[in-house]
């Protein structure tokens, strides 16, 4: 079911303690390399075949906006899609609102998109969405020549963006570790002559650049400073369509992986899991607290690598995970902190700033869900820290906000609680994980 079909009715769930989760599944497609193919399929010249594409609500709203910008898209069977493209700079002016719906990555990529096209769109969102700060990726696609209008001042949805004629190559330095405000500037600098180039303080996730190559630009990634990476792509490349394997998702595999662990007994196979170490800092993390968490047969497409893994229900104890491990799992600590609750012992997690403007306030919102099922923590600046004490007391009912991401995260928390879970709204996993509560029964999930 489809948020859309539920005419924005909440559909709530319950999770209570289940038997031992096992079982072998492969996740959904990777969000993120979905909505990129999408993109550049419909940027380069000719036929762009993905297979594997993450059919959830924020991905199909991506579709219909490349549709709508004069790309064809069509799905030729299962998770299978077709895009024939318009060339870089080539998107036709759309007849009505794009609407992202729930998805920043979805409106965030395009808007880069479009800044480099001489067209002007209206871009439009859910409740979530208008909520979310959009001048992050506003105030450097201004400097390439994109004028923004209604909607400027607070820098909310909805808003019209008008496409640089002209764009200018930039050299950019990210105010904050962002995939989205990366991989925004370097959409919008395909059309603008010479080299555009982003300074990431800290790396983020480099889909766009490594997706950019597979499709055919020039593009260099070196390291900057300790932690950072710059990033420097040459202007006006011809495209050209390619075909593109999606790896599951490793931030939809983080839920089966956590209800594994916290379920006495449980063990379970994940296969096809990308394995970017720009996406594992919530494996390297469990690890450290002792989960069995066992990869193997790594394999690689276009760059991105995956393998299968092989998850058994274990003791956890508390750790402290430092600030500089949040771009590599900044969409995970929620299903963390569920795992930190379950552990022996304090878990502090340091520098989660970012948390604050995700689908909802995820630092409040992983706190508050905390809180109603018994388990003692705190929000310290930036920090989380969380009071493991081996077993949750559950019982509690859990806002969802709008977002995905709380919900699936409460529900694997009920199913190893002394008493049920309830959320109050699971529609909005249908965003990124559509399958989400079949796939968990088929392990042995229980939920009503
Ligand atoms: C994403 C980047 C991250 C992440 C989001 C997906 C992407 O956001 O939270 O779910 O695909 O580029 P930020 O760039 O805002 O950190």
């Amino acid at each position: 079911m489809t948020h859309s079909d539920t005419a924005g009715q909440p559909i709530p769930l319950e999770a209570r303690s289940s038997g031992p989760l096992s079982g072998k599944v492969r996740v959904p497609g990777d969000k993120s390399i979905s909505h990129r193919s999408l993109i550049l399929g419909a940027l380069a010249v000719g036929e762009t075949r993905v297979s594997g594409l993450l059919e959830g609500e924020d991905v199909l709203n991506t579709a219909k906006s490349m549709r709508a910008l004069g790309a064809r898209v069509e799905r030729a069977g299962p998770f299978a899609w077709e895009v024939a493209g318009v060339g870089v700079a080539g998107f036709a002016g759309p007849s009505a609102p794009l609407d992202f719906g729930n998805s920043g990555t979805g409106c965030r990529l395009v808007m880069g998109a479009v800044a480099g096209c001489p067209v002007t769109a209206v871009f439009d969102g859910d409740a979530s969405l208008r909520s979310r700060p959009m001048r992050r990726v506003l105030d450097p696609l201004e400097l390439m020549g994109a004028k923004v209008g209604a909607g400027k001042e607070g820098g909310r949805l909805p808003l019209t963006l008008q496409g640089a004629r002209d764009p200018l190559p930039i050299t950019y330095r990210t105010p904050v570790a962002s995939a989205q405000i990366k991989s925004a500037v370097l959409l919008a600098g395909l059309s603008a002559p010479g080299i555009t180039t982003v300074i990431e303080a800290e790396a983020s996730r480099d889909h766009t650049e490594l997706m950019l190559k597979h499709f055919g630009a020039e593009i260099v990634s070196e390291k900057e400073g300790s932690h950072g990476r710059k990033i420097s792509l040459t202007g006006q490349p011809e495209l050209h369509g390619a075909d593109v394997v999606v790896p599951a998702d490793p931030s939809s595999a983080a839920f089966p992986i956590v209800a594994a662990l916290i379920v006495d007994g449980s063990d379970i196979v994940l296969s096809d899991v990308m394995t970017n170490p720009l996406r594992t800092g919530l494996f390297t993390t469990l690890r450290e607290m002792g989960a069995s968490i066992e990869q193997s047969g790594v394999r690689g497409d276009a760059g991105e690598p995956m393998a299968q893994f092989r998850v058994r229900g274990s003791k956890l104890r508390g750790v402290e995970v430092p600030p500089e491990r949040a771009p590599s799992m900044i969409d995970e600590y929620l299903v963390l902190a569920v795992a930190a609750s379950f552990a022996e012992g304090t878990t502090i997690m340091r520098g989660l700033q970012e948390l604050r403007v995700k689908e909802s306030d995820r630092l409040a919102a992983t706190a508050d869900m905390l809180r109603v099922n018994g388990v003692r923590v705190e929000i310290s600046g930036d920090d989380l820290i969380v009071e493991g004490k081996g077993h949750v007391p559950g019982g509690g009912l859990v806002a969802t906000h709008m977002d995905h991401r709380i919900a699936m995260s409460a529900l694997v928390m009920g199913l190893a609680s002394d008493k049920p879970v309830k959320v109050d709204d699971t529609a909005f996993i249908a965003t990124s994980f559509p399958d989400f509560i079949p796939m968990m029964r088929s392990l042995g999930a229980e939920f009503s």
